[in-house]
């Protein structure tokens, strides 16, 4: 059997898409490992869960760099360490650099369909708008916000009465599944990527 494909997973807050992925890779059959949680900040639920599944750790925070850059090279560097072949970036609420990005293939997950509603509040937006459907995108980072070419996606109804929490909630968990789904076949069969053509299961790894 071929060696588990080693994640890196970035994180900022409850890191309940990270548990999703930590408790998949419990199945070697999977055939992915989570080998590091790294985090732009201390003391949160995500670190918690990496050091209760075992898990080593990182933190590298914005304010402890002179510069945006230099956080960003040392966050590359403590990643680098970890020999990741795929990093996922789950909930992790920082921006990369085109230099971390060329040096690692990573996933985000973004909680509305893609190319609507990218920033911070993709539930609050299409609250807003007035969607009757929205969802969740799994998508390859690129220099831009929630740009990137798409990897999959998952359709969330809007329900009368959501609120922001209620529909995003419901996105989350709609959200983990397809992550899970997705990282899973990617370590398994492989990913291509030709630009906005993302194909999975085209043997490269
Ligand atoms: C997810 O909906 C993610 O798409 C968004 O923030 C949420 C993170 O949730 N950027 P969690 O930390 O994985 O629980």
């Amino acid at each position: 059997m071929q060696q588990p494909t080693r994640l890196v997973v970035l994180v900022s807050g409850s890191g309940t898409n990270l548990q999703a992925l930590l408790d998949a890779c419990t199945d070697p059959a999977y055939g992915a490992r989570v080998v590091a949680v790294g985090a732009d900040r201390d003391g949160i639920e995500g670190l918690a869960r990496a050091e209760r599944a075992g898990v080593p750790t990182f933190v590298r925070s914005l304010s402890d760099f002179e510069t945006r850059d230099g956080w960003d090279a040392a966050l590359a560097t403590v990643v680098e360490r970890f020999e990741p072949d795929l990093v996922v970036s789950a909930g992790f609420m920082k921006l990369l650099s085109t230099d971390f990005l060329a040096k690692f293939l990573t996933l985000n997950t973004h909680p509305a369909l893609c190319p609507a509603f990218p920033g911070m509040h993709g539930p609050r937006d299409a609250l807003d708008h007035g969607v009757k459907v929205t969802g969740a995108t799994l998508f390859v980072v690129d220099a831009g916000v929630d740009t990137g070419p798409i990897v999959a996606q998952v359709p969330v109804t809007v329900e009368e009465g959501d609120d922001v929490a209620s529909l995003h909630e419901r996105i989350k968990t709609a959200e983990r599944a397809m992550l899970v789904e997705a990282v899973g076949r990617i370590a398994r069969e492989g990913i291509t990527v030709e630009g906005r053509r993302v194909r999975i299961g085209a043997g490269a790894r």
